[in-house]
């Protein structure tokens, strides 16, 4: 008989869910998947929005997307909707996207400009950095400064726009010094978006990055991506390649070039930065090889075959850096077995669409790629929906990725969940 341990008693409280999960994650076999719950269960997903999405710092966005004083874009996090907005000063905010007075979100667009953010709901108007400037016909006890913007935490790190959304942030100063070496030379600041798109994908957000986390799947999946990507082991295993003699002379290249490139992580496991070489002569993820746009990502980059920097930061974001261009990701939970997965495809800020490259060649790898990873997370979410499923083994040759994901994910719970498990006891 198959025993079902994915429902749970109903009167079990906050705590004791709590209490639950940890006990499963300890409980959990080694090297093994999670228990079905982790992908499935409404109030496991719950406990993950709080434990890790409303705690960590998350990949939010571009700088150079908010070029001007207004642009602003928005996203949604969980239950928060968050505007990110460069102020007049220059530097870049976010707040919630919940005005003060009866709560109605401001900005429905998804990007745009403003001059001052009007909620359309009675008008209240508030500068762009949160301040309310103005409020009709209140009484003359009412007190705007009390009623500016709630501020998220925001920092910019390479390029990148990082939110967090805890009363207390996370030190993010490590991330910074570690990540900024790698990126500053690609100079993302000012780089444009050339191309963005959104899929949903029917899976848990880990299955998601479970299947970023190993290339043990390509082969049979991938034939645009491995033209150019090699799957070898050595480019997921968890020293990025350090005793493989070709990417070390890659290393050794690309450093010599001013690129740093060899494969750090951080102690906790949540990011890691390396160059790693493509196959043969391959510049770019293109058909070919060849690069999709004739003008390279950053003048000052001239070495031809730089492979690709690979950067991921859970749980929100991975990256791919070229000589030629960028791409981005960002990850997004949007219900127990339901993730947005935002691409972008970033240029220099000088390349021209039609002249030095056409969107079809740019995205036409990814674009592929993403939706054959769609496709194969959406299949692994109805298996483990399954009561049939049990965890099954990973393989330590080639999926030591995502057995490296699975127990940062596992530390970030514990660190998560440990201060509302003091708060009850
Ligand atoms: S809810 Fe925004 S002005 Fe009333
Ligand atoms: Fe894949």
């Amino acid at each position: 008989m198959i025993k079902d341990k994915s429902s749970f008693d109903p009167t079990l409280n906050a705590a004791s869910l709590r209490a639950q999960m940890l006990e499963d994650l300890r409980g959990r076999r080694k090297h093994h998947t999670l228990p079905r719950r982790f992908y499935t269960d409404p109030a496991y997903y719950a406990l993950d929005l709080e434990n890790i999405w409303y705690r960590e710092w998350l990949f939010a966005g571009h700088d150079c997307e908010l070029q001007k004083p207004g642009a602003y874009f928005t996203l949604t996090v969980g239950a928060y909707p968050v505007i990110v907005i460069r102020s007049r000063e220059g530097t870049i905010r976010a707040f919630h996207n919940s005005c003060r007075h009866r709560g109605s979100r401001i900005c429905a667009a998804a990007k745009g400009s403003a001059v001052r953010l009007v909620c359309p709901y009675h008008n209240w108007t508030y500068e762009l950095d949160g301040s309310l400037m103005f409020a009709r016909d209140m009484s003359p006890d009412f007190d705007p400064k009390e009623h500016g913007l709630k501020a998220v935490h925001c920092e910019s790190v390479g390029g990148y726009i990082w939110i967090c959304l805890a009363e207390r942030a996370p030190d993010i100063s490590a991330f910074r010094a570690a990540a900024e070496p790698y990126l500053a030379p690609h100079r993302l600041l000012e780089a444009k978006v050339a191309h963005e798109n959104t899929i949903v994908e029917n899976g848990n957000w880990k299955l998601v990055f479970e299947n970023n986390r190993e290339c043990y799947h390509c082969g049979g999946n991938h034939p645009e991506l491995l033209r150019t990507f090699p799957e070898g082991q050595a480019v997921t295993s968890l020293t990025g390649g350090a005793s493989d003699p070709v990417i070390n002379a890659h290393w050794d290249r690309c450093e010599a070039a001013g690129l740093p490139s060899r494969f750090e992580i951080s102690r906790d496991g949540q990011y890691r930065t390396t160059r790693i070489p493509l196959i043969g002569d391959a510049e770019s993820f293109t058909m070919a090889g060849a690069p999709a746009v004739r003008r390279r990502l950053c003048d000052s980059v001239t070495e031809p075959r730089i492979g690709t920097m690979v950067m991921y930061h859970y749980p929100s974001s991975w990256n791919h850096i070229l000589g030629d261009h960028a791409i981005t990701f960002r990850l997004l939970p949007l219900g127990p077995t339901q993730t947005q997965l935002t691409t972008k495809w970033l240029v220099h800020k000088d390349a021209v669409e039609g002249v030095d490259y056409t969107i079809d060649e740019l995205t036409r790898v990814w674009n592929a790629t993403n939706d054959q990873d769609r496709r194969i997370v959406e299949e692994n979410q109805i298996g483990v929906s399954s009561p049939a499923f049990e965890p099954g083994p990973y393989s330590l040759i080639r999926e030591g990725g995502v057995i490296q994901f699975l127990d940062w994910y596992a530390g970030a719970t514990e660190r998560g969940a440990a201060p509302m498990l003091r708060s009850v006891a």
